[in-house]
């Protein structure tokens, strides 16, 4: 069965493309290369032995996304990532982030609703709970007003499934990731983050190898045990299991709704400088890093209930915190080298 992933170039569709291949899926990419390279499908195709079919697209290109339908009639099933995701530059740029994460979500799925039947995977995030009054979250946390474009796009992108799938022969899973990090075993792929890292393990590795001269880490005056903030982070490899986990469900029809929401973690929360002390240990260096004032629009903690995902989805995060660190900086080593 033929699978289109969009963004699959990206760090968790590339992760997620050897999965489903691995499970004897033929898989079709799409992706503009706007933050990937098509380096990514060597890599792919070393740990696969099968080089997926790759089509440059920019999904905000209505008539490129009918031609591809129409070239792959015999796509049902599709699992979209494509989306930008970097939360400042939503705040700086809305219209962009609407344009790229709806626009193109829009069209994608005006192309499936013409189908009898299809099976769509959206990746959410943990964004949409914004700050949950209790941990771990479920998936009935109420979703709060978003903070940013970025969150309101995924929050709007769960809205739009959901009444479209209500209409159709459309069946969705939304999945609501943690902190996906790590890199795959192989470290024939991993995170490649454009410019100065955002997130906290690229940030990290990246100290470690001497391309930043110190990590600042974002508060310690909040309300947990050590003081710095506490997220669930999650293999990205575990993460990228999930989805074939989800596309199998819908392509059996075991699903009870048309659409259906899963948590994606460990159920584990760490604290960053929990994280720091994994990495110092598994890398065996010292890591340099600073307490600094905390980052605008950070949230105390989120930590998943996976009790659903657990028992409804049967998936489980199999690999742990020191795995993720462990893989993440050999891919580090491995790039620079
Ligand atoms: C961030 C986004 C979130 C998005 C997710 C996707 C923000 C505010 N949130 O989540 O909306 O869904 O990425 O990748 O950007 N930290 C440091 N120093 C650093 C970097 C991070 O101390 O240099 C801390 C942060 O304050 C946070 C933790 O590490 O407590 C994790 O940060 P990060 O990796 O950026 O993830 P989130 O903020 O959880």
């Amino acid at each position: 069965m033929k699978i289109l992933i969009t963004g699959g170039l990206g760090f968790i569709g590339s992760h997620t493309a050897v999965e489903l291949q691995k499970e004897g899926f033929d898989v079709v990419i799409i992706d503009d290369l706007s933050n990937s390279s098509e380096k990514v499908l060597e890599g792919i195709t070393a740990i696969t032995g099968k080089k997926p079919i790759f089509e440059k697209m920019d999904l905000r290109d209505k008539k490129s996304v009918e031609d591809f339908f129409g070239k792959h009639n015999d796509i049902t099933g599709v699992i979209h990532f494509a989306a930008s995701k970097a939360v400042g530059e939503s705040v700086e740029n809305p219209l962009l982030y609407y344009e790229n994460n709806i626009s193109a979500l829009v069209y994608l799925l005006q192309q499936l609703q013409k189908k009898e039947k299809a099976q769509f995977i959206f990746s959410s995030s943990c964004t949409v709970y914004g700050q949950a009054e209790k941990m771990p979250i479920t998936e009935d946390a109420p979703v709060q007003q978003a903070m940013s474009p970025y969150g309101n796009t995924k929050q709007i992108g769960e809205e739009i499934i959901s009444d479209v799938a209500k209409v159709s022969g459309i069946n969705a899973i939304l999945l609501r990731y943690f902190n996906p990090v790590g890199a795959h075993e192989s470290v024939e792929i991993g995170e490649l983050p454009l410019g100065v890292p955002q997130n906290l393990i690229p940030f990290i590795t990246q100290t470690a190898i001497g391309l930043r001269e110190q990590l600042s880490v974002f508060g310690d005056d909040y309300p947990t045990p050590d003081g710095t903030a506490i997220r669930d982070y999650i293999h990205v490899v575990d993460l990228a299991k999930a989805h074939v986990t989800a596309l199998k469900r819908l392509i059996d029809s075991k699903n009870t709704d048309k659409v259906e929401v899963f948590n994606l973690g460990t159920g584990k929360g760490n604290s960053v400088l929990e994280v720091v002390k994994a990495f110092e240990k598994v890398s065996g260096k010292p890591l340099n890093y600073k307490i600094v004032g905390r980052r605008e629009g950070d949230i105390t903690e989120a930590y998943a209930d996976t009790t659903k995902a657990n028992d409804v989805l049967g998936w489980k995060a199999e690999l742990t915190l020191e795995d993720a660190l462990a893989s993440a900086w050999k891919w580090e080593q491995k790039i620079r080298s």
